[in-house]
């Protein structure tokens, strides 16, 4: 398990990515839109947990406010991270 806290500031990308390990999203404060394969953006703030499946494609933004999060990988190897062009 690895474990991480970030901040994304207000009109950012976190460009779609996937890794071996299965992740856990928890934002603590602002929000987020996170987009899933090749699924809508959805708006999650404070009370969501957002797991990502294994290799499952998937991106972060920001509209007009930053978001702070914690991220939890649950297994795999947090050195399997790839950048992907797109979603
Ligand atoms: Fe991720």
């Amino acid at each position: 398990m690895a474990f991480g806290l970030g901040v994304i500031g207000p009109g950012c990308l976190y460009p779609a990515h996937r890794h071996p390990a299965a992740e856990l999203y928890l934002p603590i404060a602002g929000r987020a839109e996170w987009c899933y394969d090749k699924g809508p953006w959805v708006a999650h703030g404070a009370d969501a947990a957002i797991v990502t499946r294994p290799n499952q494609p998937h991106a972060i933004r920001t509209i007009d406010e930053a978001v702070a999060l914690l991220y939890v990988w649950l297994d795999g190897d947090p050195a399997g991270c790839r950048l992907l062009s797109k979603i």
